[in-house]
């Protein structure tokens, strides 16, 4: 039976990003709508878990996309509330790329240390990325601050993450070089996710930082987030720490979001966020 995969946007045009790596994860047929509201997705849902009989619902499943996460997450909470019994299908919350680039820069950081009691700093983290990268650290046990230009967005994102999945983050202001300081006092693992093309910090800010291990920045689109920081960096050594660049992890970004896609259709009872895509990466990191 062919897989179809359902990609529910939030945004009015669907990510071709996404698109692309549905049918390289293995989807049969790829169905992309945009504009998608939890008001809305009802039908879609009805449509997905009531045309297959209940041995080949896991041929269909739902990709949430979009640029908001707190849309994303609305659209994923709707749709949960459809299904009821076995009429539910497999789905997959990825806003932006969101817990599959997190996953994989979280699982190359545990790759060099446990991050349990370590400071880490999420620059600009109030994106999906951010986000979802400082929940996956602090259920590591590391002390995660997440930072924005304005700390209300700090502390609503942070708040927004201690709500989903019981996390403490602290909140702090980092737009200014005094408070990007302060942010950066003892950090041991830093972590920047700014919108591309954004420098965010400038390389003497953070070259002689004594406690900061590894630094990691999502941002491919020149300028980088972290300047000194080479897109193709992996585990590169730079004034005696670890630095990865965009495309350094974003191979491994790519390998676990097709993984995705490809659990999705091995059961029709999957609900893929933070906590699992995690786990997949973990996995398949150490399986490597
Ligand atoms: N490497 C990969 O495989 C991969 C995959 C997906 C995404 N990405 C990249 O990961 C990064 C994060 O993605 P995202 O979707 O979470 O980001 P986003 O939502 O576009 O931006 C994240 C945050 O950046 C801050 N920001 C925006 N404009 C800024 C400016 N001019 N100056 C300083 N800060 C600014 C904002 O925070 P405040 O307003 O709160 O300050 C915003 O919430 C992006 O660079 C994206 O391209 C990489």
């Amino acid at each position: 039976m062919k897989k179809i995969l359902f990609q529910l946007d939030t945004d009015p045009i669907p990510n071709t990003f996404d698109t692309v790596v549905a049918y390289d994860g293995g989807a049969a047929h790829v169905s992309c709508r945009g504009n998608i509201k939890p008001s809305t997705v009802g039908t879609m849902v009805d449509g997905a878990v009531f045309t297959r009989p209940p041995k080949h619902k896991k041929n269909t499943a739902l990709f949430i996309t979009g640029s908001n996460m707190g849309e994303g997450e609305a659209v994923l909470a709707s749709i949960r509330n459809h299904f009821f019994g076995d009429f539910r299908v497999s789905v997959m919350l990825d806003s932006n790329g969101s817990n599959s680039t997190a996953a994989a820069a979280v699982a190359y950081i545990g790759q060099h240390m446990k991050m349990a009691g370590k400071r880490a700093v999420v620059l600009a983290g109030t994106g999906p990325v951010g986000q979802r990268a400082a929940v996956m650290l602090a259920q590591e046990g590391a002390d995660v601050v997440l930072t924005s230009r304005r700390v209300d967005r700090a502390a609503t994102a942070c708040e927004a993450m201690r709500r989903r999945f019981g996390v403490d983050l602290r909140p702090a202001a980092a737009g200014e070089p005094e408070s990007m300081r302060e942010a950066l006092r003892g950090v041991n693992i830093l972590l920047a996710t700014g919108a591309a093309g954004v420098q965010l910090l400038p390389e003497d800010m953070w070259k002689d930082l004594p406690d900061l291990e590894i630094l990691i920045d999502a941002n491919a689109t020149p300028p980088l987030g972290i300047q000194g920081i080479d897109l193709m960096d992996r585990a590169t050594p730079k004034h005696r720490k670890l630095c990865y660049g965009a495309i350094g992890f974003g191979g491994f970004k790519l390998e676990v979001h097709r993984a995705c896609i490809a659990k999705l259709f091995e059961s029709n009872d999957q609900v893929l966020d933070a906590p699992e895509i995690y786990a997949l990466a973990k996995a398949m990191m150490a399986a490597r």
